[in-house]
């Protein structure tokens, strides 16, 4: 590995001075940096996009300003604000992260990166973002920005998700990391992944770091990190009821895990014959998952004696209130029932 003789504190230098002229300053989640407003904020960006999760942020702070408030709160309340974020264990895992902290650091968060990662949904990316953001002390991240940042600044050759680049990755992010001016150093690594290293075309002509880059001064920047192997995504079925009755909807709880964890939804069928059970379709939808596409179908089914104790009857107006996945949400809202 060669770095063109940039060692730790020209790499802190250059990328500090760059994040105070060009990156993101504005961010809500810069202000008041609190440990708990950086909890929330890193977990929603996780594996959402920032511009997707500027509104939810806003609105959860506004509904839980304190975490002692998210940890009064209940599954249900939480898992209704997350609709659309995906990824529901998330929101569940931040209201058992806040109990955590309010039961046993009576509601004050610890400042070392190993008690940090005690917290329930805390891994070392997470402890490193709270020590730098909200202390403003040492504390390593790799994410996808800084994962891709240094694949190519080194010339990391291999699979960004095999373990040995991963480890790689995180000895040099120790490494690089300063002792002061973190969070700035932690911004600045994020951004530059972000605005100037991004997957597809990045900037070069304009990065401060081109001059001692491996892959720019090679001319392999494409070959950076190295690409996946292309994946072929399945297409499964699924088959939902929809089944109504004097003005109610029959929704029942999904399991805790798998997708749409947690949520309420149309009764899902596991076996499913629609000749020899003689329904109808109501309608039907596709959804992209990241590892399969789901094709459904919404069949229309009177009530019978299958009603199990995960179901129950909602009306019009309290699907409104409850989570519900997005897809579910938009199929029941084109049959204007209710608001998208
Ligand atoms: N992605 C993950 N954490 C982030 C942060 N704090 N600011 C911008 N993008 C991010």
């Amino acid at each position: 590995m060669n770095s063109k003789n940039l060692d730790p504190s020209q790499f802190a230098a250059i990328l500090l001075n760059w994040q105070s002229s060009y990156g993101r300053h504005d961010l809500p989640w810069q202000t008041d940096p609190t440990p708990y407003r950086v909890l929330v904020s890193e977990v929603m960006l996780q594996q959402t996009q920032v511009m997707t999760v500027i509104p939810y942020f806003l609105k959860w702070m506004e509904t839980y300003p304190t975490i002692q408030d998210l940890a009064n709160s209940s599954d249900e309340q939480v898992m209704s604000l997350w609709q659309g974020l995906g990824y529901y264990s998330r929101a569940r895992n931040l209201r058992k992260a806040a109990k955590y902290i309010v039961e046993v650091w009576n509601g004050q968060f610890p400042f070392d990166l190993d008690s940090l990662q005690k917290i329930p949904g805390v891994g070392r990316y997470t402890a490193g973002a709270i020590a730098s953001f909200a202390n403003n002390q040492y504390g390593p991240i790799v994410d996808g920005n800084v994962k891709r940042f240094f694949c190519r600044f080194f010339a990391i050759e291999g699979l960004p998700t095999a373990t040995v680049v991963i480890k790689k990755l995180w000895e040099l992010v120790h490494a690089y990391t300063p002792s002061q001016d973190n969070r700035v150093f932690a911004q600045g690594l994020l951004d530059i992944g972000a605005t100037i290293c991004k997957p597809k075309s990045p900037n070069c002509e304009i990065c401060p770091f081109q001059s001692h880059c491996n892959a720019f001064t090679t001319d392999r920047i494409s070959q950076f990190p190295t690409p996946k192997p292309k994946k072929i995504i399945p297409t499964r079925e699924g088959h939902f009821y929809w089944i109504e009755n004097d003005g109610q909807i029959l929704l029942e709880k999904r399991h805790d895990s798998g997708i749409w964890g947690g949520l309420w939804c149309l009764p899902e069928a596991t076996e499913f014959n629609s000749l020899s059970q003689e329904l109808n379709l109501k309608g039907s939808f596709n959804h992209q998952f990241s590892h399969y596409k789901l094709q459904a179908k919404i069949w229309n089914r009177l009530v019978d004696d299958v009603v199990k104790t995960q179901h129950a009857w909602f009306t019009k107006s309290q699907l409104e209130e409850i989570g519900l996945p997005t897809p579910i949400r938009k199929f029941i809202s084109k049959l204007h029932l209710i608001e998208n």
